[in-house]
């Protein structure tokens, strides 16, 4: 699997600025900080694709990146869009600020039908959190398949990464779950991401 284009396309808060053309959508969700535009770079592998930031709460609105794959052994590309979310759980953004989040966001994962799959990001560092407890159940509950990635896996040691996965399950609750470790900085889980995606654009 090749990426033969990643471009920004647009920008949205609300339905009326979603993009005309649909495409299939990939969606990155996650606390504030997560590395969900880090992994848009990463898999694009186009440098300030998606703005980041050390700075909390960088991501305001729905961003849209246009994105192409060449799957191995077809001359054609097909075109797809990476969905970047702003973070949740920022203490810093004040209660009427996360109202507000709420309402667009789940507007967007509520009626956007061109969702493939939703990828939750969660820091390996740390167990998941209330809030992407909360996240996961409500995906899980509103019928939107999720991929759950455990990212900055370069901050541990693999033994502690593989730990630290085990837990993630049990907090989460599905001791079954897949988890994907993500490095943007080593492109760790770049291929499998990108095979993920492929094999939902054939299906
Ligand atoms: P918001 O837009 O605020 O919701 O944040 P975000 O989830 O988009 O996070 P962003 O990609 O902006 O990254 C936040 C910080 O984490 C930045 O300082 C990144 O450089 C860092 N970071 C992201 N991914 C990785 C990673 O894989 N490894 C390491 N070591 N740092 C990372
Ligand atoms: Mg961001």
């Amino acid at each position: 699997v090749v990426v033969t284009k990643g471009a920004y396309l647009t920008s949205a808060v609300k339905k009326e600025q979603y993009p005309e053309v649909k495409r299939p959508e990939f969606v990155f969700i996650g606390r504030s900080n997560v590395g969900k535009s880090s992994l848009i770079n990463s898999l694009t592998r186009v440098t300030n694709l998606a703005r980041v930031s050390r700075q909390p709460g960088k991501t305001q609105t729905i961003n849209y990146f246009e994105v192409g794959l060449k799957i191995d052994g077809s001359e054609e590309r097909t075109d797809f869009y990476l969905v970047d979310l702003p973070g949740y759980g920022y203490a810093k953004t004040g209660k009427e600020n996360r109202k507000i989040w709420k309402k667009f966001i789940d507007e967007y994962l509520l009626n956007s039908e061109s969702i493939q799959f939703v990828c939750q990001l969660i820091d390996i560092r740390h167990d998941p959190m209330q809030s992407d407890i909360d996240m996961f159940r409500w995906l899980v509950t509103n019928g939107l398949p999720v991929l759950v990635i455990a990212t900055k896996t370069d901050k541990l040691s693999r033994s502690a990464a593989q730990k630290q996965i085990a837990r993630m399950k049990q907090v989460l609750g599905v001791p079954e779950l897949d988890i994907l470790p993500y490095s943007s900085l080593k492109n760790e889980g770049r291929s499998e991401l990108l095979d993920s995606i492929a094999t939902s654009l054939i299906k």
